[in-house]
């Protein structure tokens, strides 16, 4: 084991969310709807050294799995993260992140004309791109700092 691996304990049932972009946990905080209120017990490495990455955050959560849609959007700021789901201490399963297709009320649009900004019950969507992420009704792209657009945000 790594210095760098010490550095955070291990958890004994839960999910830590590794190789996530250097910088980044933060915003994967607040995808998951984690703030000091939510009471959950959370260890966080931020720019800790990593080989594969350079610099990497590390997320680990006690007691609590990933929805699909939580890992959809977390792959949209973090795509190298790899989600272990730890029980009794034991690395369990580790998959990769992929990008989805779209993502579903998750971002708001930027766009105050937007139907989905508006008072009506619409959920957001946008399709996923290349570049960023494209709002499926109006069709505005959101380029950079897609974190800054969460709902929760
Ligand atoms: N981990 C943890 N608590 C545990 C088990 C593992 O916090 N009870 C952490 C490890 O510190 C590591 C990550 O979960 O950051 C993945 O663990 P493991 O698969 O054992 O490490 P590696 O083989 O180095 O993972 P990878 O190949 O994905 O880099
Ligand atoms: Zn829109």
């Amino acid at each position: 084991m790594t210095d760098t691996e010490l550095r955070v304990s291990k958890i004994e049932n839960g999910t830590v969310i590794d190789h996530i972009t250097g910088g980044q946990s933060l915003n994967v905080l607040s995808i998951l709807g984690i703030d000091g209120e939510s009471g959950e017990e959370v260890s966080v490495g931020m720019n800790v050294p990593s080989n594969r990455l350079g610099k990497k955050d590390i997320v680990k959560i006690e007691d609590r799995e990933l929805s699909q849609n939580e890992v959809d959007v977390l792959s949209l700021i973090a795509p190298e993260a790899t989600i272990n789901i730890v029980r009794s201490f034991e690395v369990v399963e580790k998959r990769q992140v992929t990008r989805p297709e779209t993502v579903s009320g998750v971002l708001s649009c930027p766009n105050a004309g937007c139907i989905t900004t508006g008072n009506e019950p619409v959920e957001s969507a946008f399709d996923v791109l290349e570049e960023g992420v494209r709002c499926t009704y109006c069709e505005t792209i959101i380029r950079d700092s897609i974190a800054s657009h969460l709902d929760s945000a």
